[in-house]
Formats: structure tokens, sequence, C-alpha cells
């Protein structure tokens, strides 16, 4: 049952299944351009949010994690950049590789360890804050940012959790 608080959507996930469903479901609300911002500790499911956002997309490529470079670029239905800000050194380097150029760009793009380049997301962004509670218990909070995304969120909310209610 989430905690339906106004303007955050606020669950638990019991599974790495679930995580990549609700990715997947929330896909289905997004639009070229838009930006997810996912924030939480090594391990907590970021990329395996981003897995199912990717399949609810159409990626059929693999979504792994940026390794030796800090964005990887897939193909679905729209382009989606997926970055990893992990090993970034410093602030000046988020400018040398372009992030910006992903923010304001025509594809989804979505940012592990997006705290460590809080100010230079766009005002307009969805925050995925993943919270490890146990072995596969996974506390997932949805904040928007923005009143697209927060009427985008009301309506993930509706879909997905109004018939527990
Ligand atoms: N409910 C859950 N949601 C997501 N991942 C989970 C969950 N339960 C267990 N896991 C495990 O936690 C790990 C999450 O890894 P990953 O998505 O790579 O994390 P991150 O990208 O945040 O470092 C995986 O090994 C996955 O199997
Ligand atoms: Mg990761």
């Amino acid at each position: 049952m989430p905690i339906l608080e106004p303007n955050t959507l606020d669950f638990i996930s019991h599974s790495e299944a679930q995580t990549r469903r609700l990715g997947a479901r929330l896909a289905a609300y997004l639009n070229p351009g838009d930006v997810l911002a996912l924030v939480g500790d090594l391990g907590s499911g970021k990329t395996r949010w981003i897995q199912g956002v990717c399949a609810g997309l159409g990626v059929t490529d693999p979504v792994v994690s940026p390794t030796f470079t800090l964005v990887n670029e897939y193909r679905g239905l729209y382009p989606v950049y997926h970055i990893d800000l992990y090993r970034l050194a410093d602030a000046a380097e988020t400018i040398t590789f372009g992030l910006e150029d992903y923010l304001y760009g025509s594809g989804i793009t979505m940012i592990e360890w997006a705290d460590r380049a809080k100010n230079l997301l766009p005002s307009e962004h969805l925050t995925v804050e993943l919270y490890h509670l146990e072995e596969t218990k996974r506390r997932v909070v949805l904040r928007p940012h923005s009143q697209r995304f927060l009427a985008l969120l009301e309506a993930f909310k509706q879909a997905t959790f109004a018939q527990q209610r």
C-alpha cells in the first residue's frame, strides 16, 4: 500500500522484478525530452529501475551502467540516454562530457547519482529515490519537479495503485 501523500509517490518494491515492472509502466507516460534523476546508494536499484523503463520504451539493447564512459545511448521508441555520474571527478567534468546536450535534447535522459549534478538538472524533471530496506525490499519515492510531472505522477498513481485502495 503506497503512502498517498500529495505530490509524491512513496511505495515499497518487494523484488527486483517489481522494480523493473514499475519502471516499465512509468515509461508509457514519458515524452522525448523528459529527465529522470535517480538517487540512491550502490545496490539500491537505480539500474534495475532504468532497465524497466528501457524495456517499456522498447529498448532491446542490453542496459547496463556505463563504465568507461559516462553515458550509454540506446534506441527505443525514442533515443534513451543512460548516464551514471558515480565516477564523476568534479562538476567541471559534466560540462566536458556535454551533460547539458543530453538534458536538453530530444531523447529520454536517465541519470544515476543525479545528486552529483544537482545544479545542472533542468527545473523540469522527476526524481526517483531508492532506499535499501531489506535484501529484496526497496523504498521508492517519486518526486515531481514541475506541473507536468505532477500531473504525470497523478495519472501513474491512479493507474498503478488505485485498485489497492
Ligand atoms: N526490490 C528490489 N528492487 C531492485 N533491486 C533489487 C530489489 N531487491 C533486490 N535487488 C537487487 O539489488 C541490486 C540492485 O542493483 P542495481 O540496480 O545495479 O543498483 P544501483 O544501480 O542502484 O547500484 C540487484 O542485485 C538486484 O537484484
Ligand atoms: Mg547502477
